[in-house]
C-alpha cells in the first residue's frame, strides 16, 4: 500500500551515524508526487531535525558548492552557495539572501529495539526532540 501526504515514510537512517551534535546524514527520497529530492538529517541539542536539501534562495542543495551543511562556528545550517544560515531546529533563514524563508521540514520519528535505534523520516513538519 502506498500512502501520500504527511504520513508517508521517505527513508530510514541508522542513529549510530548521528552521535554528536552537528552530525549530518544525507539521503535521497521520492515525494508523494514521484519527484526525486535530496534530504538531510541533523543531530542538534539531543534532537533530530530533517529537511529537504534545497535552499529557498536558488533551490540548490545546501552542499552544492562545499561539503558542509552544518557550520559549528555559527551553530547553524549553512548554504555553501551564498552563505545563508538557517536555524537548526526550525530551518528558518537567520542570515543571508533568503531571510524570512525556511527550509522544508520533514517529520522525524525513532524506533528503538534492543540493539539499535532507527530514525524514520516522513513527509511533514514535526520533529523528535
Ligand atoms: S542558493 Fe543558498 S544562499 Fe543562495
Amino acid at each position: 500500500m502506498t500512502s501520500t501526504g504527511h504520513n508517508r515514510l521517505l527513508t530510514t537512517v541508522d542513529a549510530s551515524s548521528l552521535r554528536r551534535d552537528g552530525d549530518v546524514v544525507t539521503f535521497d527520497y521520492t515525494d508523494g508526487l514521484g519527484q526525486e529530492h535530496r534530504g538531510f538529517i541533523l543531530r542538534w541539542n539531543d534532537g533530530f531535525h530533517a529537511y529537504r536539501n534545497r535552499c529557498p534562495h536558488w533551490s540548490t542543495p545546501l552542499d552544492e558548492d562545499g561539503p558542509q551543511i552544518f557550520d559549528h562556528g555559527s551553530r547553524a545550517l549553512v548554504c555553501q552557495t551564498h552563505g545563508a544560515l538557517f536555524e537548526p531546529e526550525t530551518g528558518s533563514c537567520i542570515s543571508g539572501p533568503c531571510m524570512g524563508q525556511s527550509l522544508k521540514k520533514l517529520r522525524v520519528e525513532s524506533a528503538i529495539d534492543e540493539t539499535e535505534e532507527t530514525i524514520e523520516i516522513y513527509d511533514g513538519g514535526l520533529t523528535l526532540s
